[in-house]
Order: C-alpha cells, then sequence, then structure tokens
C-alpha cells in the first residue's frame, strides 16, 4: 500500500465519528506531503468521508416508512399479519428519539414463510447497506452455537459481541436465526439488553433492534390457518389474537425452542410476536413473478405456475399449503427459464 493510499484509509476509518477533533492529526500528517488545498477542502467538509465508507451516522442509518410499507405491500405475500405488525412495530421504535427499551420482535412459522425474507425488508429500510451493513448482525445457531457443551463459553462470548457492538453503534441490529435449536439457557444471557434499563456498564441497548426467528409454534399456526381454511373463511379474517396466545404458549412450553421457559416471555421482554401463515399455491406464484419481474422486464405466468406446481403441498389430502413455501423457487425458476 501507497504511504497516500494508507493515509486515505486512516482518513476512511477515522472521520466517522464526525468529529474535526478527530480529523486534527491526520489533515497535519497529509499536509506534510500532500497539498495545502486537500487539507483546506477536508477542513471545509470535515464529514465528507461519512459518504464513502458506512458510519454510524444518519447517512447511513436512517428509516424509511414508506420503502418498508411499499416492499412489505409488494414483496411479502400472503402475510397480512405480519406485514401490518412490522410496519407498526418498526415506524413506533424507530420515530422514538428515546426508546425505553430496544425493539425485541419474534417470528414464527414455517419454512420459507418469509421469516428470513422480512427480517432483510426491515434492514434494507434502515440500513443502506442492508444485510451487508457491518451494524447488522446475524447469529446462526448451528453455526455460531452448535456445541451445547460449550454452552458456558457461548454465553460470555454473546454478551461480549452484543456489548462489543452496540458501543461501537447504538442503531445495531441483530438477528437470531434457528431459535428452535438454541440451547434454551443461551438467550437468557443476553436477557439484561433486552430489558428497560437506562444503561449496563456504560452502554445503553435502548436503541438496539433484536429479532428472533424461529419454526417453534409453526404448527400451531398452520393448524388454526387450517381451521380458516376448512370453515370456508378467508385467511385475511385471521387476527393477531387468534394465533398470539396459541404461539407464545407452545414456545414457552417446547423444550425445542431456544424460548424454553425463559424468562424473555415470562418478563414480556417480547416486544412482538409475529406470526407467519403457511403459504398456499397462489401465494408460490406471487413470489415465483416477483422474483421474474426482479429479474426480467416481462414474467411469465405459465412459468410461474409451473414452479408453483412443481412444489410439495400438504396436508396430504388436501394439499393447500406449500411445504417449503417459497423457499425452493429460485432454482426452480433458473431451471424453467
Ligand atoms: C424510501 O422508499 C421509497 C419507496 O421505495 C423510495 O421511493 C424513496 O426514494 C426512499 N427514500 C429514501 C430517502 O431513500
Ligand atoms: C460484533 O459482532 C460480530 C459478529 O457479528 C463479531 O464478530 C464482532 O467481533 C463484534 N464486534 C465487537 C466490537 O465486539
Amino acid at each position: 500500500m501507497t504511504p497516500k493510499k494508507r493515509h486515505m484509509l486512516l482518513l476512511l476509518m477515522l472521520v466517522c465519528s464526525g468529529t474535526t477533533e478527530a480529523l486534527e492529526p491526520i489533515s497535519t500528517t497529509i499536509a506534510v506531503g500532500m497539498a495545502a488545498t486537500l487539507t483546506a477542502f477536508l477542513a471545509s467538509y470535515p464529514n465528507i468521508f461519512n459518504y464513502f465508507h458506512e458510519c454510524c451516522r444518519p447517512e447511513w442509518i436512517s428509516f424509511n416508512r414508506t420503502g418498508l410499507e411499499v416492499d412489505l405491500e409488494n414483496k411479502l405475500f400472503g402475510q397480512h399479519i405480519a406485514s401490518r405488525i412490522i410496519l407498526k412495530a418498526v415506524t413506533g421504535f424507530m420515530s422514538n428519539d428515546n426508546p425505553k427499551k430496544p425493539l425485541v420482535l419474534s417470528l414464527h412459522g414455517w419454512t420459507g414463510t418469509g421469516k428470513n425474507f422480512v427480517s432483510k425488508l426491515i434492514a434494507e429500510n434502515i440500513y443502506k447497506e442492508g444485510m451487508h451493513s457491518s451494524f447488522v448482525h446475524v447469529f446462526t445457531s448451528t453455526l455460531h452455537f452448535p456445541h451445547p457443551s460449550q454452552n458456558h463459553i457461548y454465553k460470555s462470548q454473546l454478551q461480549q459481541w452484543i456489548k462489543g457492538n452496540v458501543s461501537n453503534c447504538e442503531r445495531s441490529m441483530f438477528i437470531f436465526d434457528e431459535m428452535d435449536k438454541m440451547h434454551p439457557g443461551l438467550i437468557d444471557s443476553i436477557k439484561p439488553y433486552l430489558d428497560y434499563y437506562d444503561k449496563l456498564e456504560g452502554v445503553s441497548f435502548r436503541k438496539a433492534i433484536f429479532i428472533f426467528l424461529s419454526n417453534a409454534g409453526g404448527d400451531k399456526i398452520v393448524q388454526k390457518t387450517l381451521e380458516f381454511w376448512k370453515a370456508g373463511r378467508s385467511r385475511k379474517e385471521i387476527e393477531l389474537k387468534d394465533l398470539e396466545t396459541l404461539v407464545t404458549l407452545s414456545v414457552f412450553n417446547d423444550d425445542q425452542s431456544g424460548f424454553f421457559h425463559t424468562s424473555l416471555i415470562d418478563k414480556n421482554l417480547v416486544d412482538f410476536f409475529v406470526p407467519l401463515l403457511p403459504l398456499e399455491y397462489r401465494h408460490v406464484v406471487q413470489c415465483v413473478l416477483a422474483e421474474m419481474k426482479a429479474r426480467q422486464p416481462q414474467p411469465d405466468k405459465d412459468v410461474a405456475d409451473k414452479v408453483a406446481k412443481d412444489l410439495v403441498y400438504f396436508p396430504k389430502s388436501e394439499r393447500i399449503f406449500s411445504v417449503k413455501g417459497c423457499k425452493t423457487i429460485f432454482s426452480k425458476l433458473d431451471y424453467y427459464t
């Protein structure tokens, strides 16, 4: 690396703070080797590099409510309850300058119903870099916490990580994937961070967002959705109250859920339980059409039907819901186009 490049990199790393103090020693260093005009330029635009390198600042982190609303409307299918809760919850939280606790969402549903996808939409409408943001952290149980015997290590690691990440940027987002595969107890180790504390060891967690993703409770959601279907009622009539107690109870009492008897639920630290309904054939078609539209200007309904017909549906007799939701459509679409 040339000295010049090294200076630029140093600048990029330090200017995030946005203070002229942090800039001062660097600009002096540069002045030695570089034209005075550059120094003058930097002095008059001390925050200029905030635009090139991701910083914990509004240039990089700001909530776009319209964006989230439009995305939920156009990209998430068959999830009227989840769409409504997510928009309300995130909007309320992000427009509050002084939240009393971090936002904690717990998303529940069958495979492929869009739990990861919803988290991505939220991230994309808060962070300019979306899921690639260095302030968005994803923990996957089977990847980050694979061995139950190491649980005591994971606990302190997880605490250190989250504390470090939030000290770096209070608007950090944490996504815990596969909560159902997480050892119960591990999640309790971060409980204090989710609670109503002003500060813990000098760090405030109140502006962070925690999202838990889990299949737990998915079977109850399927049952209820099937009940509505069998009674000839529209799935849009299903309301949160039809599912909320059902899901929280089953999640709390399911020793496979990662939330097993956790005080997170006991103490109401989870702000919203978000149920995702199993997807029907028509929703899969919508998913495929949306994906085609993203790839080419003219989506082809015949191809969408072919892809949707290729999937497996359950229960065996009625074949209403896609076993894998919209999850496998991408490879199938590659095959048909
Ligand atoms: C917010 O999202 C809307 C809809 O996607 C988009 O048109 C608009 O440009 C976005 N606003 C900002 C500030 O990014
Ligand atoms: C932030 O979290 C990541 C995991 O996403 C971890 O690798 C990193 O060390 C953490 N940063 C700090 C400062 O603790």
